[in-house]
């Protein structure tokens, strides 16, 4: 199983072009470098214009190749020995220039000819001014390198260097980072429209009081990131938590448990699999006031009222290859419990999480859980919530078979 859960050991190969970008990107260097990625540095001419190779070599600790001829750098051939050692080749930020140049595979430089060289995934990251961008030329270079199986990661919007505002912007580095860990991941589940729901749901009291619960989203968001790489179409339905939106991923936003349950509904004929990670409040003030109540002596008391069980809704209007899963929040009997909801809700996997662990359930970076289907029951390890995620989508991808 690759593991495409950490940048750490894998040997990225990045080539920096004459874009303003190139500052940014070195920033990207220092996290990569950060996480235990091993980052080698090839430059253009015009890119050292813009940021010195020095600043390359202090972030890598490395020698920054830009000559093909380089007489100094004592590495001959570095064209066809670089790309070699690496796993995945970066290009970021890459010029219209570039773009053109690899689209008709040129190899007038070092940077062109190492990728015309190489044999590993190609990520490409095209930075400039939005007219540029735009320029059919352009446009029909960046469709000839996606044809050509190289990953094109499209340019943000916001404000350019060139104090316009508008497309062209260099990508942030959390989606470029989620393409890296998709190059080293299994594509199992390329073609699966996977829904998730995530976080906690907030049922009002009053304009300025409402019920909630733990969650942090942190499981749920976790499983729509490694979906993704995975090769999934991710819909990802969330409770108010504060997480950065997975990059790739549709999210629909929503407070309360009916709101839950509309944008799952919505989505979920239409999916292939539903993990139901979401912590959604089994109850709600029957009566929420429209305004604020007023704090009294003697107290309140607040008359709750059943929210609709989603999942049981999913298990009883499921699709036929469906594959359904459900969370199991438990403090105690946890396989008995999983075991209980497996039947009652018509589903094909519980997973099981122990809410009172220092390190499981609610709001931390790993979990520990027990995955129970019809067939079995499989304790997974304390691991990370993304390897959780992968655990249980292994899972998943059997059950696909
Ligand atoms: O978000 P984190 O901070 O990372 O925490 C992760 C988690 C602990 C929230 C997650 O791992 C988890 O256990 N989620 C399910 C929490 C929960 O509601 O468990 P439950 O046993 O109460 O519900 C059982 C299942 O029914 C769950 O799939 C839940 O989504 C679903 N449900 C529950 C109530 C309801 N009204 N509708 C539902 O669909």
């Amino acid at each position: 199983m690759k593991n495409g859960y950490t940048l750490k050991n894998r040997r990225i190969l990045l080539g920096v072009t004459g874009s303003i970008a190139a500052f940014k990107v070195a920033a990207w260097v220092s996290t990569m470098v950060q996480e235990g990625g091993l980052v080698s540095v090839m430059m253009t001419n015009s890119a050292t214009r813009f940021v010195s190779s020095l600043t390359f070599a202090a972030l890598t600790s490395d020698t920054v190749y830009s000559d093909m001829f380089g007489e100094g750098q004592g590495e001959a051939m570095a064209h066809i020995h670089l790309p070699r050692a690496a796993d995945v080749l970066l290009i970021a930020p890459a010029t219209a220039h570039t773009l053109a140049r690899l689209a008709h595979g040129m190899a007038d430089d070092l940077l062109s000819t190492a990728v015309l060289a190489s044999s590993v995934p190609v990520i490409i990251c095209p930075a400039m001014n939005s007219q540029m961008l735009e320029n059919p030329a352009t446009q029909r270079n960046m469709t000839m390198l996606k044809e050509l199986g190289h990953h094109v990661v499209e340019p943000g919007s916001g404000m350019l260097a060139c104090g316009e505002k508008g497309s062209g912007r260099l990508p942030e580095w959390d989606e470029v980072r989620e393409e890296l860990l998709a190059v080293f991941s299994e594509k199992d589940l390329t073609g699966q429209k996977v829904l998730i729901s995530a976080g906690p749901t907030r049922e009002p009291i009053d304009p300025a009081r409402y019920l909630s619960n733990r969650s942090s989203g942190k499981m749920g968001y976790a499983l729509a990131r490694v979906a993704r790489r995975r090769g999934a179409q991710v819909t990802l339905v969330s409770g108010p938590v504060r997480l950065a939106p997975p990059p790739g991923v549709r999210l629909i936003n929503v407070l309360t448990a009916r709101e839950m349950q509309e944008a799952v509904s919505a989505h979920a004929a239409s999916s292939s699999i539903i993990i139901k990670a979401a912590a959604v409040a089994d109850f709600r003030p029957k009566n929420s006031s429209s305004e604020k109540i007023k704090k009294s002596e003697s107290g309140l008391s607040l008359e709750l009222t059943v929210n609709p069980d989603i999942l049981a809704g999913l298990g009883r209007d499921r699709k036929k290859h469906q594959i359904l899963v459900g969370f199991a929040a438990e403090s105690n009997n946890h396989k008995a419990e999983g075991l209980r909801k497996l039947k009652d809700k018509n589903v094909d996997l519980m997973v099981v999480n122990d809410i009172l662990g220092e390190k499981t359930g609610f709001d931390v970076e790993t979990n520990q859980v027990t995955l129970i289907s019809r067939e079995h029951i499989e304790q997974l390890p304390l691991m990370s919530k993304e390897e959780t995620a992968g655990g249980i989508l292994d899972k998943v991808a059997s059950l696909l078979q």
